[in-house]
């Protein structure tokens, strides 16, 4: 069984109600409650994590040390220059697969960067809250691959 840990950054708890067409009209809840049943049916314990504060999700990352074997995250706009968070992934050094909702490669320049790509070990953008299941399945992919 591979524990895994789920971080949304700023902004994600006011999904569903958050810009609805950029980022769709299901509610961060529905989002981790179906991430939950995947992660039941792929023998993952998932943990959930929001938070709008950068220490916090520094604080989060760190926790996982020895407690997860890796992490999906929506570091939100913090993807885009949150060398902090960056190095916090470095330092722990799980393997990360990094997720955004909306593909920001087609909108503003300031979120064609991130800083956390050159630490996941992949990047899944543009395909709705469905990302982040597949965020969940290639992690899963990839632990089994290490562990074999
Ligand atoms: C986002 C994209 C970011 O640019 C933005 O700041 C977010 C959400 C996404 O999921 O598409 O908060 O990470």
């Amino acid at each position: 069984m591979y524990k895994i840990l789920l971080i949304n950054g700023p902004n994600l708890n006011m999904l569903g109600a958050r810009e609805p067409g950029v980022y769709g009209t299901d509610t961060l809840p529905a989002i981790e409650n179906r991430l939950q049943q995947l992660a039941a049916s792929l023998d993952v314990e998932l943990s959930c994590f929001q938070s709008n504060h950068e220490g916090a999700i520094i604080d989060r990352i760190h926790e996982a040390l020895g407690t997860a074997d890796g992490i999906v995250m929506n570091p939100g706009a913090f993807t885009h220059y949150s060398y902090a968070i960056r190095d916090a992934i470095s330092t722990v050094n799980l393997p990360l697969i990094e997720v955004h909702i909306s593909n920001v490669y087609k909108r503003e320049e300031f979120r064609h960067r991130s800083v956390i790509a050159p630490v996941a070990a992949g990047q899944i953008c543009g395909l709705g809250a469905y990302g982040y299941e597949l965020g969940l399945m290639a992690l899963v992919r990839l632990l089994a691959d290490k562990r074999s």
